[in-house]
């Protein structure tokens, strides 16, 4: 096997023929000599450009490892100076890479696995835990009242009660889903009763909880194209089929949906804000969606995961309000509307269905931590968590507006908009000949995180574009960012 060796210290070898990408061959040298300190905090590190020149590889796959290595947080480059070793390398948790198993040594002996069907490896892309103008998923942590949640910590643990300690019911504390029952038949239209309320760790654990109790590897499960990739990861372990459904200005294609898999066994989709394009579903398809879900006899999983923000019009009603065939399951969360660490949120489960989730949810973690339930009840009760909604909604719709304009000026009008409605993320797109997953790896040299809008997709047609979210940036981060967009685009349009 022939390999071409650097002059540098540490040697990195380059394995063209090797199946593994040359970035990645590259990336994972670099990593381990600097996990291994054999290259040390603070060290100089050779230009892209040298690099290149040394292994005798084109330059892109250095950007695309050096660029890996920035947003992990194991280099860092100085303007005019030049990439060096970060002093502190980042936490275990966010910097290690997929066990592939092929750097690790693995005893001797048999080590049977699993065949269930498991998600794709966690692959740590640049951009997944993006900070700065654009980074998606963050909120505006600045305007979180930390003095009144304080406060209620404090006062939960001086007035700590034993029924807190112990084991409890694995629906969740009913004095905390008293008052989102409260909260959700008021503000989202939600048909609920506090018994149907189900306390779990976030978005993620109601998708995988409710997958559990509805499919097997018999069913057909429409998803919308483009979709939220953990939706559909939260599903891989029922084995079904996932079907990649298209959406447009008014939702989900539901007469598409029909003709791809008429009998589907469920839909999962988010009607108030559909993630990422943004479209609000239509009355009609609401009703069409229903429909079809009556007749097929399947389940629909509504995602409400931002739309406490809409921006200068009503908000939404939920379509599970809509539903009269109790076929709607909904789930919601606080990952955005308070703090993605907070790990709580619900679903509302059909009555008829509670006793089946409550097996599956038990079984997995037996009930959600007490501590957060009973804080958050005050804050409802409070009127706190309103007055929050409420500041917050008028913070993120500034910073909408100053993205919105700041695109509009830099760009002349040339880069379309989508999906400013409502939420904390907007989608620009950009022609369909350009990479939107090369120039996000490119941004990632000059701190811009851009989340690429083709990585959303599941089927062959793919858009070009960012996801650009506005949730944890300030204005005047704001405005920069879009400056650097712009030169980044016009230098990658030039080079076209
Ligand atoms: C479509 C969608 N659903 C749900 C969530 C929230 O997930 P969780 O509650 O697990 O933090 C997000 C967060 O980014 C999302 O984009």
């Amino acid at each position: 096997m022939k390999k071409v060796a650097s002059g540098f210290l540490p040697v990195i070898a380059v394995d063209r023929r090797a199946a593994q990408p040359l970035h990645k061959q590259i990336y994972s040298a670099l990593r381990g000599a600097i996990q291994k300190r054999n290259l040390s905090a603070g060290e100089k590190i050779p230009s892209s450009r040298e690099l290149a020149i040394d292994l005798r590889v084109s330059r892109i796959p250095v950007l695309n490892a050096y660029a890996q290595l920035l947003a992990e947080g194991f280099i860092e480059s100085r303007k005019g100076v030049g990439t060096f070793v970060c002093t502190e390398l980042p936490g275990e948790q966010l910097s290690r890479p997929p066990s592939t198993g092929r750097e690790i040594r693995v005893p001797h002996g048999p080590r049977p696995l699993s065949s269930n069907p498991i998600p794709p490896p966690f692959v740590a892309r640049p951009w997944i835990f993006g900070q700065g103008a654009f980074a998606i998923g963050q909120v505006a942590l600045e305007h979180f009242p930390f003095p009144t949640w304080s406060r209620l910590m404090a006062r939960h643990f001086r007035q700590l009660q034993a029924k807190f300690l112990n084991f409890s019911d694995p629906m969740g504390s009913l004095e905390f889903r008293r008052a989102l029952a409260n909260y959700l038949r008021t503000s989202r239209a939600v048909n609920c009763e506090a018994e149907q309320i189900m306390i779990v760790s976030g978005s993620q654990q109601a998708l995988e909880v409710t997958g559990r109790v509805l499919f097997d590897s018999r069913s057909q499960v429409w998803i919308e194209d483009p979709s939220y990739r953990l939706a559909r990861n939260a599903l891989t372990g029922t084995g079904c089929e996932i079907v990649p459904v298209p959406v447009d200005a008014e939702g989900l294609d539901v007469a598409a949906g029909i003709k791809a898999a008429r009998r589907a066994r469920g839909a999962i989709v988010t009607p108030s804000h559909q993630f990422p394009l943004g479209a609000v579903m239509t009355a009609a398809r609401r009703l069409q969606l229903l429909e079809w879900a009556e007749h097929a006899g399947a389940w629909i999983i509504e995602d409400d995961y931002d739309s406490e923000y809409r921006y200068g019009a009503m908000p939404i009603s939920s379509l599970q309000g809509l539903d009269r065939g109790r076929r709607v399951i909904y789930i919601g969360t606080f990952s955005k509307t308070l703090f993605p660490a907070i790990r709580v949120g619900y679903i509302v489960i059909p009555p008829d269905l509670v006793d089946r989730f409550l097996a599956v949810r038990h079984s997995a973690d037996l009930f959600p931590p007490m501590l957060y339930q009973d804080v958050l009840r005050r804050f409802i009760e409070d009127g706190h968590y309103a007055r929050h909604i409420r500041r917050t909604r008028q913070v993120y719709q500034e910073r909408r507006n100053v993205l919105v304009q700041a695109l509009k000026t830099e760009f002349d009008d040339s880069l379309p908009v989508i999906g400013s409605d409502a939420g904390l993320h907007l989608v620009v797109t950009i022609p369909r000949q350009l990479s939107d997953q090369e120039i996000a790896l490119r941004a990632v040299e000059s701190k811009l995180w851009l989340y690429p809008l083709s990585a959303h997709y599941l089927g062959k047609r793919r858009a070009q574009g960012f996801v650009l979210g506005y949730g944890s940036a300030g204005l005047p981060e704001i405005r920069a960012g879009v400056r650097r967009l712009h030169q980044l685009l016009r230098k990658t349009r030039r080079s076209h």
